[in-house]
């Protein structure tokens, strides 16, 4: 269904020939079924009038729980190497641990014997942000045991699915879960802690250590993370520009990076986190990692706080006055449905900052999620998006970076968090009346684009 408004484009660049190509969802987002697993945070936050900006739930969101062959057929038919998914935990374990929900079970079972099956290679993440509700009323991320919970579910999952996986992610974005959920409370489970927050972040970094532990003992291999990067640009060099901005990335890049990375937290961190042996605790959370996943959306511009009176506004949230930066439009590039700039090359800039700040201790990266959010079947706007990423990503690779892989955000529309179903990231349109599945033109562009690279 090439459109004929599609733009004509130099040859696409040849990357190595086992470059791992794949897409991405996660449980929440798409499986529905909610009556069928334990409540997780979402459920709750998303029954709060207000909380969700259309006021929908993803008590039925795609009912890929239900639809999962569908699904698994329009990966296979893509042409991606892997499928990016998350195991919901109130699924696996609707109180958090003890019982197991056998259904749940059974269902990652099918879904990866599916997936393998159709030759595509499963690439479960263990937590994309569905706390179960149980664990969120023990105090969740705030409570450490919640971090010795976690790595007893992973290993029930891997002893589950673990002989057909090859590729694992622990956590899905630990620091927007920290921000946003935590601090900020425009996510689930919708605490405002501001920087009393810090302990979720720990907690989160602990629990990704003891999972590798878990998952190693369990004879897994191949594991990495998937953390939210992008380059912060300073709104101006005046000083308090530049600080607040070093601060803002310290708190969204380096408070994640560093202490996987570094084994350490940046200057000033490890003192404000909860721990009777920080440096024990430090030892878990830089377990060697085999890769790192990097989810890649937009750079963002910082300047110092406002004048009072001033709203700084971040992703479409009013930040609180008393925060010591204050996230700045970025004009001049074209922007997505969502508002997010366009920005391909800030993807290079980031993998040079990660190189020259992490050196050898940066594992091989993969980028785990990229994409955008646009309206419409004929979606040139996000092969635009995609090109523009891949070619940087590209070049990239030619000046030494060490990709691996790469996966978009999403295979089909979804709940997007706060936004409800607003924001459509998939190469597959979803009809939330219906469930109807329809290929976008982006979903095409991609499928002829793999299929020219294969021999
Ligand atoms: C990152 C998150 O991992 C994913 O759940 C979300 O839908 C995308 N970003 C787009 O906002």
């Amino acid at each position: 269904m090439a459109s004929s408004a599609a733009p004509a484009r130099p040859p696409f660049p040849e990357f190595p020939r086992d470059f791992l190509w794949g897409v991405s969802t996660s449980a929440h987002q798409i499986e529905g079924a909610a009556d069928e697993r334990g409540a997780s945070v979402w459920d709750a936050f998303t029954a709060v009038p207000g909380n969700v900006k259309d006021g929908s739930t993803a008590a039925v969101a795609c009912d890929h729980y239900h639809r999962y062959r569908e699904d698994v057929a329009l990966v296979r038919d893509l042409g991606v190497d892997a499928y990016r998914f998350s195991v919901s935990w109130p699924r696996v374990l609707p109180t958090g641990a003890g019982a197991v929900n056998p259904a749940g079970l059974d269902f990652y079972d099918r879904l990866v014997d599916e997936l393998c099956a159709a030759g595509v290679r499963p690439v479960p993440t263990l937590f994309h942000w569905d706390t179960p509700l149980v664990v969120q009323q023990a105090g969740g991320w705030l409570n450490r045991r919640t971090a010795e919970k976690f790595a007893e579910y992973a290993a029930v999952v891997a002893a589950r699915i673990g002989d057909r996986v090859t590729k694992w992610i622990t956590l899905n974005e630990p620091a927007e879960h920290t921000l946003l959920g935590h601090a900020l409370g425009q996510h689930a489970p919708g605490e405002r802690l501001l920087f009393d927050a810090l302990p979720a972040a720990h907690h989160q970094l602990l629990a990704h250590g003891l999972a590798v532990r878990a998952l190693r003992a369990a004879g897994a291999r191949d594991i990495g993370i998937a953390n939210s990067h992008g380059p912060t640009w300073p709104a101006s060099g005046a000083e308090d520009d530049t600080a607040a901005a070093d601060f803002y990335d310290l708190l969204l890049n380096r408070l994640f990076a560093d202490p996987l990375l570094l084994g350490a937290y940046p200057e000033g961190i490890g003192e404000l986190m909860p721990s009777r042996d920080l440096a024990a605790d430090l030892k878990v959370i830089s377990e060697p990692l085999d890769w790192y996943g990097i989810n890649f959306y937009q750079p963002t511009k910082v300047g110092a706080p406002l004048p009072e009176g001033t709203a700084a506004e971040f992703a479409g949230v009013t930040l609180p006055p008393e925060l010591p930066f204050s996230p700045r439009p970025i004009d001049g590039y074209p922007v997505t449905a969502f508002g997010w700039p366009v920005v391909p090359d800030a993807l290079p800039e980031l993998l040079a900052v990660f190189r020259d700040r992490y050196g050898d201790r940066l594992p091989p990266l993969v980028i785990t999620e990229n994409g955008c959010s646009y309206d419409g079947l004929d979606d040139q706007d996000r092969i635009a998006y995609l090109d523009g990423h891949l070619r940087a990503l590209h070049g990239a690779l030619e000046s030494g970076a060490d990709v691996r892989g790469y996966f978009v955000w999403s295979l089909i529309d979804n709940f997007e968090w706060a936004e409800g179903y607003r924001q459509r990231f998939g190469l597959v349109h979803v009809d939330h009346a219906t469930q109807v599945r329809t290929p976008k033109a982006s979903y095409h562009w991609l499928r002829e684009t793999l299929r020219a690279r294969r021999p």
